[in-house]
């Protein structure tokens, strides 16, 4: 993407930092980010560059003024727990995402927005984007909540919404996320300090594991789509947690058992599988980084930092 006019909501945190470091030399970038758990060092380059960082709420993008091509919504509360220790995020959830539509409606312009692969919990793999959602979680009913809205806006006032449902996101700027951050990252973490990973249960809960760059790549992908849509945003093979110990045991040469401990989670996904073949076929997006090459790439960049 080239010469355009963008607004990242969530752009300091993990996956909108990737997209801002993306974007911020062909294009103009404001980043609008209330750092409930962004980092300001996240988008270091990018400041320096020619983008623009405001601190504030997604729900309060009308105070953004610009004339803008896109909007990517990733400022969306990011964890399951944090719903759980506040229910309330949910109406904020939704607060943020009402506004954002209402100001993609005012400015004719398209949303490309974060939603999530918990919407498949209990849910048989491989996972399409076509299944009726069972009730588990606070932020999962939140996620469900904006991509209604979305279909919404999309029949109503002709919006053009795209939702993303990320599988198991991991790679750079994600150690900021600390205890929210993906297993890969946590348990390469571990091992690097040479400390014990937590697997919760036996570690034969199984996830399909996508690289930042991939995700950055099908949310460019999916900006020109029309309509409403949803994307799945995985790679379409799954690993289980004790398959990546043992590869993250050979990424980082530490030969560290991890620690299995009673799983404390009612509810917990148990396997995570994308389908990606709508995803294709609509725009174009597959993964092109598979675990073994993403772990060194994570590897490498966390080790150059030390
Ligand atoms: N990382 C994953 O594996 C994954 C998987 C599925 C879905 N997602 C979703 O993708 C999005 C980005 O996730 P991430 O992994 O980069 O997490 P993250 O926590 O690093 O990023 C979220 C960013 O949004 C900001 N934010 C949160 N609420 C906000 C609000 N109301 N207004 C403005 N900014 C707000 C945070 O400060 C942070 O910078 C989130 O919505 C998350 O739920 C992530």
């Amino acid at each position: 993407m080239k010469g355009k006019s963008i607004l990242v909501t969530g752009g300091a945190g993990f996956i909108g930092s990737n997209l801002v470091d993306t974007l911020y030399k062909d294009n103009e970038v404001v980043v609008l980010d209330n750092l409930h758990t962004g980092k300001r060092k996240n988008l270091e380059n990018a400041i320096k560059g020619r983008a623009k960082f405001v601190e504030g709420d997604a729900k309060d993008i009308k105070s953004i003024k610009g004339d803008f091509d896109f909007v990517f919504h990733l400022g969306i509360y990011s964890a399951s727990p944090m719903y759980r220790d506040n229910p309330n995020l949910v109406g904020e959830v939704v607060h943020g995402i009402t506004n954002v539509l209402e100001y993609c409606k005012e400015s004719k312009i398209p949303l490309v927005f974060a939603s999530t692969s918990s919407i498949y919990n209990g849910i048989e793999p491989p996972h399409r984007e076509k299944v009726i959602p069972g009730v588990t979680d606070f932020y999962t009913e939140a996620r469900i909540a904006c991509e209604r809205l979305g279909e919404l806006y999309a029949n109503l006032f002709d919006v053009n919404v795209s939702a993303m449902r990320f599988f198991s996101v991991y790679g750079y700027n994600d150690i900021g996320k600390g205890k929210y951050a993906n297993l890969v990252t946590q348990f390469m973490v571990s091992l690097i300090k040479g400390e014990q990973p937590v697997i919760y249960g036996d570690g034969e809960q199984r996830r399909d594991f996508v690289f930042v760059t991939d995700v950055v790549d099908a949310l460019l992908k999916a900006s020109s789509s029309k309509g409403f849509n949803v994307f799945n945003v995985g790679t379409g093979k799954n690993y289980s947690l004790n398959e990546a110990m043992e590869r993250l045991k050979k990424v980082t040469g530490k030969n560290i058992d991890p620690k299995y401990i009673k799983m404390p989670v009612k509810n917990y996904v148990m396997t995570t599988l994308a389908d990606q073949s709508k995803a294709k076929k609509e725009i174009g997006f597959e993964a092109k980084v598979s675990l073994d090459k993403g772990m060194s790439l994570l590897y490498s960049s966390i080790s150059s930092k030390e």
